[in-house]
């Protein structure tokens, strides 16, 4: 199939607007996108949720934690899952490569008068029900395209896209990159919660700031559905007196949506996933308490999700 995004140049957006979030166009195309949102919002009733991993920040866990939610999901919770890789990196669709089933992410953002949208419109390359309910949207090289993509044309392709496979698995999960552009802002429109996962170190709070102004700034013009599901600790060292006084800093600033457990820097948790099987498959005992750890926080994470916990709308970070 040929990538959507090869019919538009390929120039480069000049350096003064890259990496700047929302640039003028996309800020344009989400006004816009906000009279289309709004009026499909009731469409989401009794649907799955969309759950985002997501923050600016690289390194943090958002591939780690987001291939874990979805194993925890379906192995756990019992829930089918489809999990749509849109970074380059393709981390989370090494550790799921035995779920892949033919649906590339980057055909998410294909417009529907592009000879790829028409086939995914038409149900084509749509993962079937696998038979573990655990689908895999595989992340490619040329997603970095998408950031060249028409905004106004490839984010509401990509949540359209998203609200059907939301219509045939009970859970959505978005591996984002580490960048605000145009697949985190599509991300975030499409989503139901987000997840920021951190690692404390001094300067995480800035990092958190601007994720929660970028999660907020999303809610209160594009998807008022949005909810914070929670901050979460990964690779937390609870003996550091650095990651002691940063967490003492995001207690003040922004306690309430910090998720009150935390997972460590646990080896047993990438030597599982690059075995493709999530963390509590494996039998040796440093396995046991990172396992332990992980089924904490995300059933801490569900009750905020269930209850729709964390009330974003009365905060403006
Ligand atoms: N709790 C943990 N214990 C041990 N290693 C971890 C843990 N969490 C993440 N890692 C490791 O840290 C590295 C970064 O994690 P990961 O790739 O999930 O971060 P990311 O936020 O997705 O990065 P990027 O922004 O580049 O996409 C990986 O090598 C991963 O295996
Ligand atoms: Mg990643």
């Amino acid at each position: 199939m040929r990538s959507f995004a090869g019919r538009r140049s390929r120039r480069r957006r000049p350096a003064s607007t890259r990496g700047s979030f929302p640039t003028d166009e996309l800020r344009r195309t989400l006004r816009w996108l906000r009279a289309c949102v709004e009026q499909t919002f009731d469409q989401g009733d009794g649907m799955g949720k969309v759950v985002v991993f997501s923050n600016q920040k690289g390194g943090v866990g958002k591939s780690t934690l987001a291939v874990l939610y979805a194993f925890w999901q379906r192995e756990v919770q019992q829930r089918t899952v489809c999990l749509i890789d849109l970074d380059t990196q393709g981390n989370a669709s090494k550790t799921l490569r035995a779920h892949a089933g033919g649906l590339r992410a980057i055909d998410l953002f294909a417009p529907e008068n592009t000879e790829v949208g028409q086939a995914i419109g038409a149900g084509a390359a749509v993962p079937p029900q696998m038979p573990e309910g655990l689908a895999l949207a595989a992340a490619s090289k040329d997603l970095a395209d998408v950031e060249l993509a028409r905004p106004e044309l490839a984010i509401p392709a990509f949540r359209r896209r998203v609200w059907d496979l939301r219509s045939r698995f009970e859970v959505v999960v978005i591996d984002t990159p580490p960048a605000l552009g145009l697949r985190m802002s599509a991300s975030l429109i499409a989503a139901t919660d987000v997840v920021c996962p951190i690692e404390l170190e001094e300067y995480s709070i800035d990092g958190v700031t601007d994720m929660l102004k970028t999660v907020f700034g999303v809610r209160q013009r594009y998807n008022p559905e949005l909810n914070l599901a929670g901050i979460v600790l990964n690779r937390f060292n609870p003996h550091s007196v650095r990651q002691k006084a940063a967490m003492r800093e995001l207690a003040q600033s922004f306690g309430e949506f910090v998720i009150p457990a935390h997972i460590s820097t646990r080896s047993a948790i990438p030597e599982a996933l690059a075995q493709g099987l999530p963390v509590w498959a494996l039998t040796k005992s440093s396995a046991r308490d990172a396992c332990l750890e992980v089924k904490d926080v995300f059933t801490l994470l569900q009750q905020r999700m269930d209850a729709r916990g964390t009330a974003l709308a009365e905060v403006s970070p």
